[in-house]
């Protein structure tokens, strides 16, 4: 037997089983080197010893080597195993397809959520609006030139009403005039006055309608969030502090308001406001606002007291504003058109879920 031919053949071992194979083959119970051993007995004590010794070290060198060549193996059917069942990370994932808000959602969240900081609640009123609440009892009457500036969707419903309209209380109003899909959200300040007695904040989110040509700029339906409070000794300047504290929600601790004066007839004084973007060095115009005219406490007044209630709103002052919702989203994120709102393409609503 040859030790270093037989250390060689080990080193080669391609497998465990052939590995195994030549264990048995040397050092196994009929191994060539088990058998040399047994043939120690014929030799001379003189003999015995030397090739004894070099025998035990024979096996030695053989035990190791089959034992190093079996962790190489071992090692390198593991790399291959790692190698085969290797995960690519860099491969396009499995895609869990979630829904989100909707863009109008996202800013209309945004705005509750400034407002309910400062003590408002969130109310909201019919999109099917009776002509009185729209118009009338916000100070346009029939021949109000203001109310050719709205262009408006009208619900059939003069002389036979197919329906009615409920009052704040449930109460039919339908003897009242006509009625609107509403074309703002300032109908709900009278709704909300009669029910209620100051003081309180509001801010009302919701769908309006225009009967708009619709183009980059118009769309027949959008959203307002309309703001009232109502309270003694309420000022414009509490007016200006809610809008001013609005801009800094929206902008960070550099947002401010800017009004500019302007008519409404729900108001008096009224202005239009803007809100200045730090971030971009621009104003934005936003909506409009103003003292509540005293008009229409007197209204809700009348109508209280036709349901038997007391008249609660003499002595008082308030304020409203009113904002499109979409615009402010236009605004601050470049989009060139507002119809793409509602035309449900997922590439533009995709770019804005939350
Ligand atoms: N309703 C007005 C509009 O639609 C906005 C407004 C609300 C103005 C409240 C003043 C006070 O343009």
């Amino acid at each position: 037997m040859e030790l270093n031919a037989a250390l060689e053949e080990i080193g080669r071992a391609e497998s465990l089983e052939a590995l195994q194979a030549l264990k048995v083959r040397y050092l196994g119970r009929n191994g060539l080197l088990t058998q040399a051993m047994k043939a120690l007995g014929q030799l001379s004590p003189e003999e015995r010893r030397e090739r004894g010794r070099s025998l035990n070290e024979w096996k030695e060198r053989l035990e190791r080597a089959l034992e190093a060549r079996e962790a190489t193996l071992k090692e390198q059917a593991l790399q291959k195993r790692l190698e085969e069942e290797a995960v690519d990370v860099t491969l396009p994932g499995l895609a869990f397809p979630s829904g989100g808000l909707h863009l109008t959602s996202l800013i209309l969240g945004e705005l509750l959520r400034i407002f309910r900081r400062m003590g408002f609640s969130a109310v909201e009123g019919p999109e099917v609006e009776s002509e009185f609440f729209n118009f009338d009892a916000l100070n346009m009457p029939e021949w109000h030139p203001a109310r050719d500036m709205q262009d408006t969707f009208w619900v059939e419903f003069k002389g036979e009403p197919s329906f009615t309209i409920q009052g704040p209380f449930g109460e039919e109003v339908n003897s009242l005039g006509g009625a609107v899909l509403r074309t703002h959200t300032s109908g709900m300040q009278i709704r909300y006055m009669i029910r209620h007695t100051p003081p309180f904040r509001i801010v009302v989110p919701g769908r309006v309608f225009r009967y708009e040509e619709t183009d980059a700029s118009h769309e027949a339906m959008f959203h307002q969030l309309e703001g009232l409070v109502v309270g003694e000794g309420i000022t414009m300047a509490d007016l200006k502090g809610a809008i001013a504290e609005l801009a800094r929600g929206l902008f960070g601790k550099e947002g401010r308001v800017r009004f500019q004066p302007t008519f409404f007839p729900f108001v008096e004084p009224g202005v239009q406001f803007a809100m200045w973007w730090p971030e971009r060095e621009r104003w934005l115009e936003l909506g409009g606002a103003g003292m509540v005219h005293p008009y229409l406490f007197r209204v809700v007044d009348d109508y209280r007291e036709r349901l038997g209630l007391p008249r609660v709103y003499q002595g008082m002052t308030g304020w409203a504003f009113g904002m499109g919702v979409e615009r402010l989203a236009i605004l601050r994120y470049g989009i060139p058109d507002i119809r793409y709102f509602y035309q449900n393409r997922l590439s533009f609503l995709r770019q804005f879920k939350g």
